[in-house]
């Protein structure tokens, strides 16, 4: 099976430790790493499918999570199903389209349909064919002040991601939106407009974690989807944070370590809301939480900073 060739050969990959930082650039004033700005044209024209479900989220905002979820869904909660590959092998990274052998173009392209997808594209960066074919969407969104934490420790570990600076400065560029994927702010209030018009389903990382259960069964009706209510057990275990930790299928360890150093932060960190009170100073707070009042001014959206 072709996953499984892919895997062996990720096991096989002994990347050097030299490997260096992903170079940035942008695509309409948004930063990507420069080999996805490269290929711009070719992740502009992907071609969605009628049948495709894309999950998109700003990064770190509980992707792995909602992916897992989605899984065990389709597979009618069947773990055995969902350890067949990696989260980024089962569900194509739209605009990671790099040459070589995980590139998810090619993956996409060869996956039977009906597929699941994942982006952390802003809205306006979506490919078009997403909306001409009236894909569903899951979006997940999660607070700001825990999404940057978890971001800041992401890029720490991660060589895919340009260097972070110190936390101080991480935070700086959270706020300006000068970080990969752009701006937080601009990236939860676009997909949150956008669900008036097209068929998203919106959730927050927040309510995942205070009821799994409530969350699933709002996902199981997007899905059009009857579990009973013994696999929907079965369901919130398996994709509870200790399992998935423990998970190599979905906790990244699968990565070279040369691109992913899980010494440094573990990809499955803390999987908690309010983990930000052990990073912000009082001062940076009350500066945060200023700009954000501004930022975040006119929406209806509203998000839970603790539980
Ligand atoms: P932390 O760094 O705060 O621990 P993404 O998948 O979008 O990259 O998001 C990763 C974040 O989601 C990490 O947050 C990770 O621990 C958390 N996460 C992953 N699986 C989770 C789960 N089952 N329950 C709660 N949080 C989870």
């Amino acid at each position: 099976m072709q996953y499984t060739m892919a895997l062996d050969k990720m096991k096989a990959l002994n990347l050097e430790s030299s490997v260096t930082r992903s170079e940035t650039d942008e695509v309409d004033g948004v930063p990507l790493p420069k080999k996805v700005c490269d290929r711009w044209d070719q992740i502009w024209n992907f071609r969605a499918r009628p049948d495709d479900l894309l999950i998109a989220t700003y990064a770190k905002a509980g992707t792995t999570w909602i992916q897992e979820i989605v899984d065990m869904i389709q597979h009618d909660g069947d773990t055995e199903k969902c350890k067949r590959a990696t989260t980024y092998l089962r569900h194509p990274f739209i605009e990671w389209v790099l040459p070589g052998p995980f590139s998810s173009d090619k993956n996409a392209e060869v996956m039977p349909s009906p597929r699941t997808l994942k982006t952390h594209l802003p809205l306006q960066l979506v490919p078009p064919s997403f909306w001409e074919q009236k894909c569903k969407i899951i979006y997940v969104a999660r607070n700001a002040k825990d999404n940057l934490v978890s971001y800041y420790h992401f890029y720490r570990m991660n060589k895919n991601m340009s260097e972070p600076g110190t936390w101080e400065e991480f935070l700086e560029k959270f706020k300006s939106g000068q970080v990969l994927w752009g701006s937080w702010y601009d990236h939860v209030k676009g997909w949150w407009e956008a669900k008036e018009n097209h068929r998203i389903l919106y959730l927050f990382y927040e309510d995942l974690k205070e009821d799994p259960q409530r969350e699933i069964q709002k996902v199981l009706q997007f899905l059009e989807k009857d579990l009973e209510k013994e696999v929907l057990d079965k369901i919130i275990h398996h994709t509870s944070f200790e399992i998935m930790k423990d998970n190599p299928m979905a906790n990244y360890t699968f990565e070279p370590p040369a691109l992913m150093d899980h010494s440094i932060s573990p990809f499955m960190r803390k999987g908690t809301v309010g983990d930000w009170k052990n990073h912000f100073t009082v001062a940076q707070n009350v500066k945060f939480d200023e700009d954000y009042r501004k930022k975040m001014a006119g929406t209806s959206l509203t998000f839970r900073m603790e539980l």
